[in-house]
């Protein structure tokens, strides 16, 4: 299979050398990109900026922003049997973004924000019935709700459900997993590269 898959977080600049961000480490997207290219499956990785070295065989497609992933998910999705989309996306951006840095001023300084596209919603409207779309929820209370509400509404074959204090940012993960049809599959705490290939073996990949 041809596999796409999203990792780390995104950048949203402010000026050239501020930008709001979040702490996703990239680990859980590049533990399933290394999975699915041992099972013989060809890997587009499309990273925000991570500390992580690519794996072995990966076709790595680096960006910085919400903007600039949406291009290439959107772009790869089509020749794709499968997308994964783990990557922490910004839901907001600052509305101007100043060419040179910015310089302080006396009182408060007021950020307005716009949001971003929702790359996976806009994933689940092109998907045809023959791919697989799968996506990530970090929630701090409500999970398995949330989750749900999640993947019926972005059209979604599979939900990776885990809350917020049990995996960003670490190397190991607790979640569950929600399927279309009502599957609910928990997995114990485990490190991410064993998380990695439960999940592939879940969605049968
Ligand atoms: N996602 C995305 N584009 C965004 C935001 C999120 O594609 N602009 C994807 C994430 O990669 C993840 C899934 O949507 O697979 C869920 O992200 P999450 O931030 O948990 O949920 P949101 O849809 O942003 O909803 P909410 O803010 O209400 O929790």
């Amino acid at each position: 299979m041809k596999i796409l898959i999203s990792a780390g977080p995104t950048r949203e600049h402010i000026d050239p050398v501020r930008f709001i961000s979040n702490s996703s480490s990239g680990q859980m997207g590049y533990a399933i990109a290394a999975a699915a290219l041992r099972r013989g499956h060809e890997v587009i990785l499309v990273s925000g900026p991570v500390n992580l070295p690519a794996p072995e065989g990966v076709q790595l497609v680096k960006i910085i922003s919400a903007a600039d992933m949406a291009e290439a998910m959107k772009k790869y999705f089509p020749e794709c049997n499968c997308c994964i989309m783990s990557a922490a996306v910004a839901d907001y951006r600052p509305v101007q973004v100043f060419d040179q840095k910015m310089k302080k001023s006396p009182g408060n300084m007021f950020l307005e924000l716009e949001r971003t596209e929702d790359i996976l919603k806009s994933l689940g409207s092109m998907k045809k019935s023959s791919q697989l779309l799968i996506g990530f929820a970090a929630e701090s209370e409500n999970l398995l709700a949330n989750a749900s509400g999640k993947l019926a509404r972005k059209n979604l074959d599979w939900i990776v459900a885990n809350k917020l204090s049990d995996g960003f940012a670490k190397s190991t993960n607790v979640c569950v997993v929600l399927g279309r049809n009502g599957e609910e599959i928990p997995f114990s705490e485990r490190p991410k590269t064993e998380l990695a290939e439960g999940l592939l073996d879940t969605f049968g990949i």
